[in-house]
C-alpha cells in the first residue's frame, strides 16, 4: 500500500514541476528561448513604436543618441534619452528579463516647466504596456540615480544632470518658437481680459504645447477651444469685448482713486489710455501683460 502511494507521488510531481515552469515562461514570454549571449540586445528587444522626434529644450537635444544605466537589486536600466529605456536582469538564469520599459513619446509638463520625459508603448504587462516617467533633477554629472515602481508596470527613473540646474533651463515658455510664443501671449491677454476662463487657457496652452511636439494629441478638437466652449458668434463676442473693457475702465478709475485717497502714488499711463492710438509697431512694454487691459486695436 505505502508503495503505491510514493509511486503515485513521483508520477504526479513532475508533471507539477513541468506547469510551474511553464507558468513562469507565460509571465515573461518577452524572452523565451532568446536569453542567448550571443544575440545582440537589438535582437532581443522588440520596440512597438518608433520614438517620437527629439523636442524640448534646445541644450538638451545633446543627450540624444547617449545611454545612461544603473543597477538596482538584479536589475540594470538603461535610459537613452528621446529614445527608450529597457531592464536586463543580470542573472545566469536561462529565461533571464530583458525587456523595453518604454520609447520616447513626449514631455511631462507642470506649471509650464518641463519635468520629465515619458518613455510609453513599452512591453506588454497584462492589458496594458510599461510605461517610464524619467524625472530630471539637477546633479553634478549625468547620472540614473533612482529606479522606482509606483504602480504595477509604471516605472519612474531619476536623471541627474548639470543641465538642469540653471533655474529656467526647463522653462517651456522660452523652447518654443515665435509664433507659438505669440499664441501663448495672445491666450495670456485673453485670460486677463476676462475674455476665456481659466478652463479655457489651460486648453489653448495644451494645444500650443501639442503644436510644439512636446505633447501628444489627446484627440480633442483643437482648435478655438474658448469659442466652443462659450458658444458665441463673433458680434455677440465683441459686444462682451466692449462691455468687459468699460467694467475694467471703471475698475481702473476706482483704484485709482483708492490710491489717490490714501496719497499712494501710482504709475500713470495717461497717454497711452488716453490716445489708444494705433501704430504699426506697439512699444514692446505696451505688450507686457500687466498692462491696465486696454485693447491696443481701438475697438
Ligand atoms: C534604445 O536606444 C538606443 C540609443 O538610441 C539604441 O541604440 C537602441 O537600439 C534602442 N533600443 C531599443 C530596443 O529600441
Ligand atoms: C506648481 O505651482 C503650484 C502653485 O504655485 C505649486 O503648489 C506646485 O508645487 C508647483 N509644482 C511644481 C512641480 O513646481
Ligand atoms: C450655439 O448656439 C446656437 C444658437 O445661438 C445654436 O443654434 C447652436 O446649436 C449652438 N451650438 C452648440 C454647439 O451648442
Ligand atoms: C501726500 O504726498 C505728498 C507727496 O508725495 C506729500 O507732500 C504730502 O505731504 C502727502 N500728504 C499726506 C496727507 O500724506
Amino acid at each position: 500500500m505505502a508503495m503505491a502511494g510514493s509511486w503515485l507521488l513521483a508520477l504526479w510531481l513532475p508533471v507539477f514541476i513541468v506547469s510551474a515552469g511553464k507558468m513562469k515562461i507565460v509571465d515573461e514570454p518577452n524572452t523565451y528561448g532568446l536569453n542567448n549571449p550571443f544575440l545582440s540586445q537589438v535582437n532581443r528587444l522588440q520596440p512597438k513604436i518608433n520614438p517620437a522626434a527629439i523636442s524640448g529644450p534646445a541644450h538638451l537635444h545633446r543627450l540624444a543618441g547617449k545611454c545612461f544605466s544603473m543597477t538596482e537589486s538584479v536589475y540594470k536600466y538603461e535610459f537613452c534619452p528621446f529614445h527608450n529605456v529597457t531592464q536586463h536582469e543580470q542573472t545566469f538564469r536561462w529565461n533571464a528579463y530583458s525587456g523595453i520599459l518604454g520609447i520616447w513619446q513626449e514631455w511631462e509638463i507642470e506649471n509650464n516647466t518641463f519635468v520629465g520625459m515619458w518613455m510609453k508603448e513599452g512591453d506588454s504587462c497584462g492589458t496594458k504596456n510599461r510605461q517610464t516617467k524619467v524625472l530630471l533633477k539637477c546633479g553634478p554629472s549625468h547620472k540614473l540615480i533612482h529606479v522606482s515602481e509606483p504602480h504595477t508596470c509604471i516605472y519612474w527613473l531619476s536623471f541627474e544632470t548639470p543641465l538642469v540646474c540653471h533655474p529656467y533651463s526647463l522653462l517651456v515658455y522660452p523652447s518654443l518658437k515665435q509664433e507659438l510664443q505669440n499664441q501663448w501671449n495672445q491666450a495670456e491677454q485673453s485670460l486677463y481680459d476676462g475674455l476665456i476662463t481659466q478652463q479655457g487657457y489651460r486648453k489653448l496652452l495644451q494645444a500650443i504645447f501639442e503644436n510644439a511636439g512636446y505633447l501628444k494629441p489627446t484627440g480633442e478638437k483643437q482648435t478655438r477651444p474658448e469659442i466652443e466652449e462659450q458658444n458665441q458668434s463673433q458680434e455677440t463676442t465683441l459686444s462682451r469685448c466692449n462691455e468687459e473693457r468699460n467694467k475694467l475702465s471703471a475698475e481702473i478709475q476706482r483704484l485709482k482713486d483708492l490710491l489717490t485717497h490714501h496719497n499712494i502714488s501710482f504709475l500713470k499711463p495717461t497717454e497711452s489710455e488716453n490716445n489708444p492710438t494705433i501704430t504699426g509697431q506697439t512699444p514692446r512694454s505696451q505688450k507686457l501683460r500687466g498692462d491696465l487691459g486696454l485693447r491696443d486695436d481701438g475697438v
